[in-house]
């Protein structure tokens, strides 16, 4: 079930006038452009960090479209989030390369050691797992993207390595 504007919670962007002022100003400039739907979500998820679904409702009934159809494109791109990214972001390579290399070996890992699925983040919001497709560096599969760097040939035995830094705070 989506959520509606009836019921927004405190912790949403919504509900900070400062951030519902960025919110409405987005809106207000983009709404009337062809195509303006994926322009508003572009720029609400480089300006406000990420998505909420009383985000989306309200940006349904601004523009007048389905809730459905904000979600579905919130929820069909990667680079849309709906909650707020962690501080380091690791990608798994899910391209045809990584995946028989040994991604699927390499995400149970993180599971194990982060205790989290692809699409969400620690507790501590130290880092964000997600997927993503081929990155084009098939070569060196399976590939791990942290934050920009890539790392080839990762084992599964070798994550933690990989991880430990990113879980430290600096
Ligand atoms: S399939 Fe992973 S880099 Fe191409």
């Amino acid at each position: 079930m989506l959520t509606t504007l009836d019921n927004i919670p405190a912790s949403d962007p919504l509900a900070n006038a400062e951030q519902k002022q960025r919110i409405d100003g987005i809106l207000d400039g983009y709404k009337d452009l062809p195509g303006g739907l994926m322009v508003v979500l572009n720029e609400l998820q480089s300006q406000i960090g990420f998505i909420s679904e009383p985000m989306q409702a309200y940006v349904a009934e601004r523009l007048q479209v389905p809730v459905s159809t904000v979600h579905g494109v919130v929820t069909f791109y990667s680079f849309f989030t709906t909650t707020p990214r962690g501080k380091h972001t690791v990608k798994f390579c899910m391209g045809t390369a990584c995946y028989v290399g040994g991604t699927p070996q390499i995400i149970e890992k993180a599971k194990q050691v982060l205790g989290i699925e692809p699409g969400q983040t620690t507790s501590d919001g130290m880092i964000t797992v997600e997927l993503c497709r081929c990155v084009g560096a098939c070569s060196q599969a399976p590939v791990v993207v942290v934050d920009e760097e890539s790392h080839g040939r990762v084992r599964p035995n070798k994550l933690p390595q990989i991880l430990r830094p990113l879980q430290e705070p600096k």
